[in-house]
Order: C-alpha cells, then sequence, then structure tokens
C-alpha cells in the first residue's frame, strides 16, 4: 500500500473559545486527523483540555481524534478519554512505568495504542516497542508548550525508528506482520509533533515520518486548506 503524508492540526493553536468551530473547520479544510493535547501540570507543566472539551470536539466532527496525552499515569485516563470519543491514546515512554500494560489495555478496548518519545530519550528504548504500539510518535520539541522552535537532531531518531521498522517485523492491528506481507498494509504510521512547517516537515518525512502534526504553523496560514495541502504534498521517498 502506497505511503503517504497525513496531516493532523494540533487544536492547542486553534481558538479555545470556539473549540468546536475550529475542529468542524479543519474537517472542512481536509485535514486527515485531528491532533488533540492533554496536559495534566506535572508531567509538563501547563494545562489544557480533558474529556469534556474532547466530547465536545468529537461532537462537532468525524475527523479521527489522536489525543496526545501529556500525563503521569496515563492509565488512569484511558476509560474516560474513550468513553469521549479518542480514536487513539498516545501516551508518554517517560510518564509510566507501565508502558506495555498501558498499551495492551488501550489495545483492549480497540481503540489505536501510541507511544510517544520526548527529544531527550535515548533511541535505544525504541526497538523494544515497535512491535506493540500501533504509532509512534516522536516528539520534535520538548512537550508542553505550542509555538516552540524544531529539533533538528530528532531527525536522526526518526531515520532510526523508520529504518528498524523496515527491518524488522511489525505489528499492525494487534498481528505481528513479516516483512514479505507489509506492501499490503498500511504503512507503519511515525508522527512528529513540535515545531513542524512545511519546511521541517519535508525534513522529518524525508528521514521516514509520515504523520505530520502542525498547530502554529496550519493556524497562521490564510488559508487552512492550502495549508494542509501544501504538507499533504510533501513527497515520500517510498
Ligand atoms: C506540544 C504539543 C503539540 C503542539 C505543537 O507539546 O504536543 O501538539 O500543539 O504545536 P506547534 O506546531 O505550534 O509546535
Ligand atoms: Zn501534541
Amino acid at each position: 500500500m502506497k505511503n503517504k503524508i497525513k496531516v493532523a492540526p494540533s487544536i492547542l493553536a486553534g481558538d479555545f473559545g470556539r473549540l468546536a468551530d475550529e475542529a468542524k473547520r479543519c474537517e472542512d479544510a481536509g485535514a486527515d486527523l485531528l491532533h488533540l493535547d492533554v496536559m495534566d501540570g506535572h508531567f509538563v507543566p501547563n494545562l489544557t483540555m480533558g474529556p469534556k472539551a474532547i466530547a465536545a470536539i468529537n461532537r462537532a466532527t468525524n475527523l479521527f481524534l489522536d489525543v496526545h496525552i501529556m500525563v503521569y499515569n496515563p492509565f488512569n485516563y484511558i476509560e474516560r478519554l474513550i468513553e469521549s470519543g479518542a480514536d487513539r491514546i498516545v501516551f508518554h515512554f517517560e510518564a509510566t512505568e507501565d508502558v506495555e500494560e498501558t498499551l495492551q489495555y488501550i489495545q483492549k478496548c480497540n481503540v489505536e495504542a501510541g507511544l510517544a518519545f520526548c527529544p531527550e530519550t535515548s533511541n535505544e528504548f525504541i526497538p523494544k516497542f515497535l512491535t506493540k504500539a500501533d504509532y509512534l510518535l516522536l516528539m520534535t520539541v520538548h512537550p508542553g508548550f505550542g509555538g516552540q522552535a524544531f529539533k533538528y537532531d530528532v531527525l536522526k531518531k526518526i531515520e532510526f525508528t523508520r529504518k528498524l521498522i523496515d527491518e524488522q517485523r511489525i505489528r499492525y492491528k494487534g498481528q505481528i506482520v513479516s516483512q514479505d506481507k507489509i506492501q499490503n498494509i498500511p504503512p507503519y504510521e511515525i508522527g512528529v509533533d513540535g515545531g513542524i512547517t512545511d519546511e521541517t516537515g519535508a525534513l522529518c518525512v524525508e528521514a521516514g515520518a509520515n504523520v505530520l502534526i502542525a498547530g502554529t504553523y496550519l493556524f497562521t496560514q490564510p488559508n487552512l486548506s492550502k495549508g494542509i495541502e501544501k504538507m499533504r504534498a510533501i513527497e515520500c521517498p517510498k
């Protein structure tokens, strides 16, 4: 199956007084999915939205809701996030001792389980989870705030991760998929989040990312739809 770039506006950069309208606007502008940031004021020094706001967004759009939780003890929030309409829950490797248990529980609830890594977390922790997580999110800024500068050194981590996926067996919908069957399934998704623009996004895609999450860049475009299209048009190496 041909690899293709997915573009996920991060609503953190939208108007918080009109979250439901902003979600609808992203859908109408052709977003592939919508990225929602949940912060707890502990794992990161900021507060954003919780299950009630996510439920309101879910009522306003049919977009796939990619919920990125920057919270300690992510396990405790899974049920409420799923009730609110999360289609994928992405939690941080650095936020819990129970990474595998949390991934498994999310998958048991029939929701995609994603694992996020902060920029400074070593590559050595990634291989173990390739066959366990449905999606990997490589942070290209330290999580907590929108509008930060892209960290170029994460490009190496993206390359490392894509290479591992290409070399190893991967998991898709709960199944381990061997290399010879990989072309029959959608490409394994590697997301990047933080400081993503059309330019830094192109570098990430070249390194192997295929989900581009962008807040500030997209929400400051004069035309959201054209901004999304520009990012999606980035040439994928495969
Ligand atoms: C930051 C969040 C991001 C944020 C990205 O911790 O996880 O999703 O919205 O914002 P920009 O695109 O402005 O860097
Ligand atoms: Zn995020």
